[in-house]
């Protein structure tokens, strides 16, 4: 699988490169996240098809978004080599795997294009391989954390690197902010309510707020 996968970025790298940007180009100046995201799991309908932990997307036509780029960041491909595959892909679409329903072309266009691989590129394989089911954690905050946050901000005490969202440890957010955050989501952030139990948003709150900056 990532062999696999590898292989196609590659693949589709070298097909930029023959293409001579025929495809429209790499991915230029700055992308908004946030409407990459919203688009991702709305108007786009990448979420209908594609499994990416990061959105809570479980789609299973397509390919895993966290499974097919898992590989490529282990092998060191860069995050803008990432977005520019993923913006590729947007604008071509695909014939279907095993003759299945195939990826339309051109779901978003433009600068919205652009967004959407920029978030796809930010998230896709960054988390733990499949993070377990929350009934699982229990109300284990660290582990809950490693699960469904790290892969987006940076905690020293549970070893997260994640960029996404803001350093916890220079925000040193209070407990109460963080159960509001986990609890509504934010502009990026998804709302874990409904996922995680009101006992689980509390365990992981007090974590993050006893352990930031330390
Ligand atoms: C109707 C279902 C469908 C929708 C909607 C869809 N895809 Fe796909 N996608 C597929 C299928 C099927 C493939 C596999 C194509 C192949 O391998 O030839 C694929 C492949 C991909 C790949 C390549 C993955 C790899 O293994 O290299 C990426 C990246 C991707 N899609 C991103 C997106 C994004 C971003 C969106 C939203 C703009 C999206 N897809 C919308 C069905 C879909
Ligand atoms: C997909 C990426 C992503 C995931 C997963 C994620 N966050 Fe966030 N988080 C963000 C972003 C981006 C922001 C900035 C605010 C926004 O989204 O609007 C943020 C903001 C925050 C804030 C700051 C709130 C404030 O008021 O300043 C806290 C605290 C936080 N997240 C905690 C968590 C915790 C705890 C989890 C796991 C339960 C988590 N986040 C999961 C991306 C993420």
């Amino acid at each position: 699988m990532r062999r696999w996968a590898l292989g196609v970025a590659v693949g589709l790298g070298a097909a930029l490169l023959a293409a001579g940007c025929g495809t429209g180009g790499a991915a230029k100046g700055t992308s908004d996240l946030a409407n990459g995201q919203k688009l991702f799991t709305g108007t786009a309908t990448c979420s209908a098809c594609h499994t990416l932990a990061a959105a809570g997307s479980t789609g299973t036509i397509g390919p895993n978004l966290d499974d097919a780029f898992r590989g490529a960041r282990e092998q060191g491909l860069s995050q803008s080599t990432i977005e520019n595959v993923v913006l590729d892909q947007i604008r071509l679409g695909s014939g279907a795997v095993t003759g299945g329903t195939p990826m339309p072309a051109n779901l978003v266009h433009g600068q919205d294009a652009q967004d959407v691989a920029a978030y796809v590129a930010s998230v896709a394989g960054t988390g733990s391989a499949t993070p377990p089911p929350p009934s699982q954690l229990g109300t284990d905050g660290k582990a809950i954390f490693k699960a469904d946050c790290s892969s987006c901000h940076t905690l020293k005490a549970a070893g997260s690197t994640g960029t996404v969202g803001p350093n916890l440890d220079q925000l040193k957010p209070k407990q109460a902010t963080v159960v509001h955050q986990v609890t509504n989501g934010g502009a990026v952030m998804p709302a874990f309510k409904g996922k995680l139990s009101p006992a689980q948003i509390q365990a992981v709150a007090t974590f993050v707020s006893s352990s930031a900056g330390k």
